[in-house]
């Protein structure tokens, strides 16, 4: 409650007056170097969650993206967080879209994005990766690239380093991934990763609809869906951030998260889940315990924020933990 205030009322404040790449990159250095005592959080039983035949001490992650590279996923699981995306990686460094690339929307409670993926690359990744080693079981590593061998480079390399792999081909950010949203790919995809790894491997989804959304369109996902079942061990993330274009962004579009997302991630979920008895993990628009109740009600095996933790802070998931455990919703 006292960090949510200090939060909401000063710290979010402070971070606001600044652009926002800039804040991301000063909470990211304050993580990196914090003293592990500061974040300590106690689970309770009851938030213990299956994934993949695996137990996480809770089913709210952090979605791809917050820790592109590795730097701060051990705090994050320390304030309450299940589990953590780390990524999306790319084999080689890369520095990502022009600036201006990250707009707040602070009136929504959401942000548009165009970052695309920069990254510090595979190498330096699983360096840091693998000083998390208590954390491993909990670390998701996300991967993508402009080919399917790109992508499986990328699941070797990180084998045996991570809980499992989400495959990124949804980013609105990213040219070269539209191919990949079609199900003969996503077959191929997967087949060839289930070659590499026995470890869980989750498709990132895109966010294809607006609302209202006619039903019959739903039938891209199910296509999608249907591959996916014939696979053992793997599920899908419903679903990444909506494409938009918007002039302030130097690239003139990129993807919306946060707050007006929540809808159609509880639609798709409500459309797929009595359709698909495959782990679905849900991204996008969660802000607190009630969000997270209908998700979880309406099947949702675990979920994964970004946007909600800029905005309510780094108690976000402490809170949505012991509402949980009173909940008694997982039981
Ligand atoms: C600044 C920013 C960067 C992101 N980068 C990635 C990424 O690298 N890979 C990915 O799969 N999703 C990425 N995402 C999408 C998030 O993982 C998440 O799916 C999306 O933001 C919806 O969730 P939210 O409403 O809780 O933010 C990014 C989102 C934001 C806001």
């Amino acid at each position: 409650m006292f960090l949510d205030l200090v939060y909401k009322y000063l710290i979010r404040r402070v971070l606001f007056l600044f652009p926002p790449e800039a804040a991301h990159v000063l909470v990211e250095n304050f993580l990196f170097f914090a003293p592990k005592f500061l974040f300590r959080n106690k689970f309770h039983e009851s938030t213990k969650t299956i994934l993949f035949g695996e137990t996480v001490p809770s089913p709210i992650g952090i979605a791809a993206g917050l820790d592109k590279n590795c730097k701060s996923s051990d705090k994050y699981l320390n304030m309450g967080f299940g589990f953590s995306v780390v990524g999306t990686v790319m084999k080689n460094p890369r520095k990502g879209n022009p600036k201006p690339r990250l707009i707040r929307l602070i009136n929504e409670k959401a942000l548009i994005n165009s970052l695309s993926f920069p990254s510090d690359g595979s190498e330096a990744i699983l360096k840091r990766l693998k000083k998390l080693k208590n954390f491993k079981d909990r670390i998701i590593v996300s991967v993508s690239g402009s080919n399917e061998e790109e992508i499986m480079e990328n699941i070797s390399y990180f084998n045996g380093h991570c809980f499992g792999f989400e495959i990124n081909i949804s980013s609105p950010n990213t040219k070269d991934l539209k191919k990949f949203i079609n199900p003969e790919s996503v077959n191929s995809i997967i087949s060839k990763a289930r070659n590499i790894t026995d470890a869980p491997v989750l498709i990132k989804l895109p966010r294809i609809f607006d609302l209202p959304v006619h039903l019959d369109e739903l039938v891209v996902y199910e296509d999608i869906l249907r591959i996916v079942s014939m696979y053992k061990k793997s599920g899908v993330v419903l679903a990444n951030t909506r494409p938009i274009n918007d002039d302030r962004l130097k690239v003139g579009s990129g993807g919306k998260s946060g707050k007006p997302l929540f809808d159609t991630t509880l639609l798709l979920l409500n459309h797929l889940r009595p359709k698909f008895n495959i782990p679905i993990i849900c991204s996008g628009g969660v802000s607190n315990f009630n969000d997270a109740k209908k998700l979880l009600e309406s099947g949702a095996d675990a979920i994964q924020i970004y946007t909600g933790l800029i905005y309510e802070g780094p108690s976000i998931a402490r809170k949505i933990n012991t509402e949980l455990k009173d909940s008694k919703l997982l039981n």
